[in-house]
């Protein structure tokens, strides 16, 4: 949602605050700010839109402080503009926000009753004003509790107050905060990225702590107002692992590193020499008769392909449902269901709602995150990483098909547990998902031809996406994918319901992009091909070699490897994500930083 950024530093902080704020800028870029103590006094320097505008800003009015905060903003309450930009100041308060106060309209009421006057339209700007007040009368940590505790709603702060020259509080509940243990330095940061280039010492506050950092220690407090240590890890997020190297954007470097994070993935879940998958936890899929997955965007999708291989090959009834959908239907839950929550970031407020409703109904839970300190991944009762490594394109990619790559996994576990498959089928599985980075980075290769439809491609209006099966849900991937980036209307639908009503959007202006290796189904997908190219339909088949030969007359065919139905979800990702990347870059867009969008949506 927004990023946030706090340095107590020895030396000026100005050029790693935005060292920093350029790699939370993933969580949302419709406005920039800075503020640091100089000479005794906080400043702060603000801009609309990207990083680089508030670089513009520094250059000509240097912030010199050695002790910061910054925070980059996906915009909830308030247009994107300069006056609703953070960090808020009211008297001596100065304070980043990310989250949103469900009772901001009430506290502003009241706040406006004592004669205060606001000037952005944020609710973040509640949080400074009320602080203010409470400083009045009481020392800093007792005012910072007592403002936490008239809110309502999910809040990640930083805050400077003046006079206080070498001090930042922060607070969280409902989205993250993390400290940061450096030499002689000590930071709080939205994630283990934002402080990565300065420690690799952290520690994640837990629901509703607050703390208070100064140059060498932080004290931290819980809820209740009692001192509190939480652990100090040493985690991996490398300044390396979040650079672009020789790509031009982020999106097509982390397509690219697929074959790694899926392989990564696997070694997670398979014991190559026995041939076993392991569910990390040790969880026995016998115990249970049911499996619900919960989840938003793109790792919704991933569940959706997982539902094919629970039900096929472990015989597990599975049930996947958008969570924004899911946390307020008061579905009827089984005590035999297993719960499992799919995010990338694992910080999803819909998604982490609805794996918090599962355990509070009994329900065992599990989470399948790439970002292993997040919430979703501390809460659940199992952990079942995927090693995608961190994501920074809004556009997920790699966490996706490491998403697809876990779930299989676990899949062929249930099916082991529950008797529907001997050891020898097991390691025949295994073998088969072992060979899928190779079958991934083959993929790649059709990057030239997908390249050269891009310019045609960029012209339509609207885009159908055709598949069956597995294939269908990639379809809705690929749909979104092409959506999010190139801003072209974009539909993905199961084939054969194509006639139930979609066919009549067929015309010579709307490509279809029918994703299909041969399968059991790919007849049937042909039949439906060939009624879309007899009404003039233009379709792009990507299949396999066995299928380019089967291509109804008039189809483009783009030929990607052969492989087995399990893995083609994996194996056919790449090309309809290469296919949106160079669409969206034929039109211009900004690859990255899609408008509207942030990478990690903490709201609702
Ligand atoms: O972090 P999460 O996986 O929970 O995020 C879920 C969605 O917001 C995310 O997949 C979104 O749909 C992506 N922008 C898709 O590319």
């Amino acid at each position: 949602m927004c990023g946030i950024i706090g340095i107590v530093g020895t030396r000026p902080v100005q050029e790693r605050l935005i060292d920093s704020l350029k790699r939370l800028e993933y969580r949302g870029y419709d406005s920039a700010g800075v503020a640091g103590v100089v000479d005794g006094h906080v400043e702060r320097r603000r801009a609309k839109g990207k990083i680089r505008a508030l670089e513009e800003v520094l250059a000509g009015e240097p912030l010199k402080a050695s002790v910061g905060i910054g925070h980059t903003r996906w915009a909830t309450h308030g247009e994107p503009s300069t006056r609703n930009a953070h960090p808020h100041a009211s008297g001596r308060v100065t304070l980043v926000h990310n989250g949103i106060i469900e009772n901001y309209a009430e506290l502003r009421e009241a706040l406006k009753k004592k004669g205060r006057s606001f000037e952005s339209e944020t609710d973040s700007e509640v949080i400074a004003q009320l602080l203010d007040e409470e400083l009045k009368t009481k020392p800093p940590l007792e005012a910072l509790k007592a403002t936490l505790d008239q809110l309502t709603g999910a809040y990640a702060i930083a805050v400077l107050i003046d006079g206080c020259d070498e001090l930042i509080m922060g607070a969280r509940r409902g989205s993250p905060l993390v400290v940061g243990y450096g030499d002689g330095e000590m930071f709080l940061g939205s994630d283990a990225l934002a402080v990565g280039p300065f420690t690799n010492r952290i520690a994640y506050l837990e629901e509703g702590d607050y703390v208070a950092i100064d140059h060498k220690q932080a004290q931290i407090f819980d809820e209740a107002g009692n001192p509190v240590e939480r652990p100090v890890r040493t985690v991996a997020a490398s300044a390396a692992l979040v650079e672009k190297g020789n790509y031009r954007h982020f999106m097509e470097k982390e397509i690219h590193d697929q074959p790694d994070a899926c392989q990564h993935t696997l070694s997670a879940y398979i014991d190559p020499t026995t041939g076993r998958v392991h569910a990390p936890g040790r969880l026995d899929f016998a115990q249970y008769d049911r499996v619900q997955i919960v989840a938003c965007g793109t790792a919704s999708y991933a569940g959706q392909i997982a539902r094919y291989f629970f039900e096929r090959l472990a015989g597990l009834p599975c049930e996947v449902e958008v969570a924004s959908e899911f946390r307020y239907r008061q579905p009827a839950v089984t005590k035999g269901t297993l719960a499992v929550a799919v995010s990338q970031s694992g910080e999803t407020a819909d998604t982490l709602a609805a794996l918090r409703w599962c355990k509070a109904q009994g329900l065992t839970t599990a989470a399948v995150v790439n970002v292993h300190e997040s919430t979703m991944a501390r809460e659940a009762d199992l952990l079942w990483p995927t090693h995608a490594g961190p994501e920074i394109g809004v556009a997920s990619t790699k966490a996706f098909t490491s998403q697809v790559a876990a779930l299989t996994a676990l899949a062929v576990a249930a099916a082991a547990a529950r008797g529907r498959i001997d050891t020898d089928e097991e390691a025949r599985f295994t073998r088969l998902l072992l060979e899928s980075p190779r079958l991934i980075a083959e993929a790649t290769q059709v990057e030239e031809e997908i390249r050269a439809l891009a310019p045609e491609l960029a012209r339509a209006r609207d885009v159908l996406y055709l598949g069956r099966g597995a294939m269908y849900p990639l379809a809705l991937e690929g749909a979104l994918k092409l959506k999010e980036i190139s801003y072209i209307h974009a539909e993905g639908y199961a084939a054969g319901e194509l006639k139930h009503g979609p066919i009549a959007l067929i015309d010579e202006e709307t490509p279809i992009i029918v994703i299909a290796p041969t399968d059991a189904l790919f007849d049937k997908t042909i039949s439906n091909m060939s009624e879309v190219a007899a009404r003039g339909g233009k379709v792009i088949l990507i299949t396999d070699e066995a299928g380019a030969r089967n291509a109804p007359d008039g189809a483009r065919v783009i030929v990607g490897p052969t492989c087995d139905p399990l893995l083609a979800p994996l194996v056919y990702a790449p090309p309809i994500q290469l296919m949106a990347y160079y669409v969206a870059v034929q039109k211009g867009a900004d690859v990255d930083q899609p408008r509207n969008l942030a990478k990690s949506v903490t709201v609702e």
